[in-house]
């Protein structure tokens, strides 16, 4: 376990965090100069001096951060466009989507170049995915009721376009149900198993599988390695891995993984502004016709370069990758290093916010990455996802904490069991003051008896009668 420095955060040079038996990859070696030349606790410092200083920052999952120097990376690529567009558009713009594909390729262990297109996000990886599934339903190569697998924690927006795509074009979708909390990965599998049963029931044909790799909420990391090899052995024609999270999250291997899609956002752990997204699509995998969905000049001429130009626009967020790697190598075993100090940090912070409150977290450390569950008080009676947002709201607007919350229902017969449960992220950025904060906001609403929500609550409807209702959305 990371030992926690009191005042700062925990990834620089001069924290001795020991990374026995990482292999780091050759992309943090190459920049890596000299142990003088590792990033500073003020370097970081001033690298995410935007952030608002009055917020305890927990929440890297929904929308991650951009450092100083890639911020002003980006710039640069602007004002070049804006410059001389034509020079850009000719000379610059094809030139730097490749070398940020071949970053991205040598990060994730792909086979062959042409297998990593750059997309704004994963919203639009799945709708390149979905759509080709809509298409051979619509072309007569799936029958009606032909299924899709998810699991039921899937990402609401990603569950919104199967709806769309899938399910439109006359395919039925099973969700595989997950217990929460979890303690093992076989919970998963044997879950997962029983979801394919089903969609093979009555002779139809799962022609796709929608695995997460980090889930969204609760966040759980899914063994896809494993699920991936049960829907080989079970006959599932593609398999689709929503990685949102994973790039500087968790281990992103291609090759191991063995999927026919994956996507992973950049601007979630791997410090791209908004926004970036790869989609890699198997170069072996029979069958795939992918497309971008905005279509213009490049159409016909394989993904990677339909999405390189998809019309005028900024492409900047996608140019800036060579500045985010070299950001991550000037931190000891680069973004290998940033991903381990990460997880082993969560999980002490976890663990003491857990302690301090008298519960639990919601999976083993080894099923969490840069995120993890904990369990909230169960007397602050949360009885809904509206109550969750409620207290997320609250946490934000009067008490300078950023961190989504998770309702989980009481299963059949439970009492007085936690029924939320906090999603708390570390990032590079992150110090130990910021969870104090959280933990004693919590204590402070617990021996407040939450009289506090409940007014603020009582006076939301009475001023805003038109329309008080909150709305849940998703944390991202
Ligand atoms: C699991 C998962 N899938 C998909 C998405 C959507 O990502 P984006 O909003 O970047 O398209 C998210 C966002 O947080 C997510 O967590």
């Amino acid at each position: 376990m990371a030992s926690y420095d009191h005042n700062h955060n925990n990834n620089h040079i001069h924290h001795h965090t020991h990374l026995n038996g990482d292999s780091f990859s050759p992309l943090s070696k190459k920049l890596k100069l000299s142990s003088s030349s590792f990033i500073t606790h003020s370097e970081i410092q001033s690298e995410f001096s935007h952030h608002d200083s009055s917020v305890a920052r927990i929440n890297n999952g929904s929308f991650g951060c951009c450092p100083a120097s890639v911020i002003s990376a980006q710039h640069e690529w602007q004002l070049q466009y804006l410059r001389q567009p034509d020079h850009f558009y000719f000379n610059q713009l094809h030139k730097g989507i490749l070398q940020s594909r071949t970053i991205i390729k040598q990060l994730v262990n792909a086979e062959h170049l042409d297998e990593i297109s750059i997309v704004d996000n994963v919203s639009t990886a799945a709708a390149i995915v979905l759509q080709q599934s809509a298409w051979a339903f619509q072309e007569g190569r799936f029958q009606k009721g032909d299924v899709v697998v998810m699991l039921h924690y899937a990402y609401g927006s990603v569950k919104k376009s199967i709806e769309a795509y899938v399910v439109r074009a006359g395919g039925q979708v099973i969700e595989a149900h997950l217990p929460f909390p979890l303690s093992s990965n076989d919970e998963i599998v044997s879950e997962f198993r029983k979801a394919l049963e089903r969609g093979k029931a009555d002779g139809h044909r799962v022609r796709l599988a929608v695995i997460d790799h980090v889930t969204s909420m609760p966040s759980v990391v899914i063994p896809v390695k494993e699920l991936v090899k049960i829907c080989r052995e079970e006959g599932v024609d593609q398999v689709f891995v929503d990685a949102a999270h994973a790039i500087g999250c968790t281990d992103v291997d291609m090759k191991e993984i063995g999927a026919d899609f994956y996507t992973s956002n950049l601007h979630k752990w791997f410090f791209c502004p908004p926004s970036i997204a790869f989609l890699y699509s198997r170069k072996s995998s029979p069958q795939s016709d992918l497309h971008h969905p905005v279509v213009s000049h490049e159409y016909g001429n394989g993904l990677a370069i339909e999405s390189s130009w998809i019309g005028t626009r900024d492409y900047s967020s996608q140019l800036v990758v060579p500045a985010a790697l070299e950001f991550v190598n000037r931190f000891e075993g680069g973004i290998e290093g940033i991903k381990k100090r990460n997880h082993d940090a969560v999980v002490e912070m976890g663990q003491m916010l857990a302690e301090a409150w008298g519960t639990h977290l919601g999976t083993p450390p080894h099923m969490c990455a840069s995120l993890i569950m904990v369990g909230l008080p169960a007397c602050l009676g949360i009885k809904s996802d509206s109550d969750a947002m409620k207290l997320r709201t609250h946490l934000r607007d009067n008490l300078g904490v950023e961190v989504p919350i998770y309702y989980r229902p009481p299963q059949d017969g439970e009492v007085g069991c936690v029924t939320g449960y906090a999603r708390i992220s570390h990032q590079v950025y992150n110090k130990v003051d910021d969870y104090y904060k959280f933990r004693d906001a919590v204590n402070k609403l617990v021996r407040e008896g939450l009289q506090l929500l409940v007014v603020k609550e009582v006076l939301l409807n009475r001023m805003n009668k038109s329309d008080g209702s909150v709305v849940a959305s998703e944390s991202g």
